[in-house]
């Protein structure tokens, strides 16, 4: 038999979506054409109870049924008293929301756009990302402790925040060594570049922009700065960003 490491159930979880047609079972690879005409009958799943599905419209919370369909996300529940709130104003793309766990909650603020993948495999997690916040595609991977992303940020292709599926030991007494000591954070306008990949502990705060393929394993402190490499350090300080191609940006 073969044995899938939880990344691996992930991955096959979310990059292909299993479709009944007259009895004839199809699997449909997530960047076919098949997934994509498939992606909007994906159907949510709840095999767990007290589980909630929580809409905000201007600022007033209402619960939906499970299986009422949110354009661009599938939500799946496996555990319980999972609760997954989400503004109404959000735009996102084939996004996947899983709850393999119980206890825990996801929360969408305001005019959160694009491609999220966020995947809960240990009970009392939580996962919030701030309003106007944006990923052309990042997965988030909870085995246990929470993550917060801030607001305006901007999170490229293959981001990948992840925190440990196995135990490092002590190899005399089996003391369990890591542990995370801290949530994951990521302030206010962060821009996290292609390949981006954080670890537990991480932190980045205000204003920060994290280079192409960077690897994030700690705290950082200093706002305004790029940071970048593997292990990542601070290269550049005092810096902010914005949105324009920087041609468009100098001539405007
Ligand atoms: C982070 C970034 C914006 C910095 O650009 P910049 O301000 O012009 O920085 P520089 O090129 O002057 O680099 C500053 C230093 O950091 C280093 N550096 C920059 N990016 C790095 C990276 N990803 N990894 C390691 N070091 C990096 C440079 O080598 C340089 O080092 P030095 O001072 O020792 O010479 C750019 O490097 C980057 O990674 N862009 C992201 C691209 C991307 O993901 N695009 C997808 C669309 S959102």
């Amino acid at each position: 038999m073969k044995l899938f490491s939880i990344t691996e159930i992930f991955r096959l979880w979310t990059s292909h979506i299993n479709f009944s047609f007259f009895g004839l079972r199809i699997k449909a690879q997530e960047g076919s054409l098949f997934y994509s005409i498939l992606y909007p009958f994906k159907q949510n799943s709840d095999k767990g109870k007290n589980n909630r599905l929580i809409i905000v419209e201007n600022g007033i919370e209402k619960q939906i049924r499970i299986n009422k369909k949110i354009k661009g996300l599938y939500v799946s529940f496996d555990g319980n008293n999972n609760t997954l709130i989400i503004d109404k104003s959000c735009r996102l793309v084939k996004s996947n929301f899983i709850f393999n766990c119980s206890n825990s909650t996801i929360k969408i603020e305001k005019k959160v756009n694009g491609k999220w993948q966020i995947a809960m495999y240990g009970n009392n997690c939580s996962a919030a990302i701030g309003e106007n916040s944006f990923s052309a595609d990042t997965s988030i991977f909870l085995v246990d402790n929470s993550i917060e992303v801030g607001k305006d940020c901007m999170f490229s292709n293959n981001v990948r925040i992840i925190t440990d599926a196995h135990s490092v030991l002590d190899n005399n007494t089996k003391e369990v060594l890591n542990l995370p000591t801290k949530p994951i954070k990521i302030g206010n306008h962060v821009w996290l570049g292609e390949r981006t990949t954080l670890t537990k502990n991480a932190q980045i705060p205000d204003d920060c922009i994290i280079g192409i393929a960077s690897v994030i394993t700690k705290s950082f402190n200093e706002g305004h700065c790029v940071i970048a490499g593997s292990p990542a350090r601070v290269v550049k300080q005092n810096i902010t960003w914005d949105w324009p191609h920087p041609t468009d940006y100098r001539n405007s």
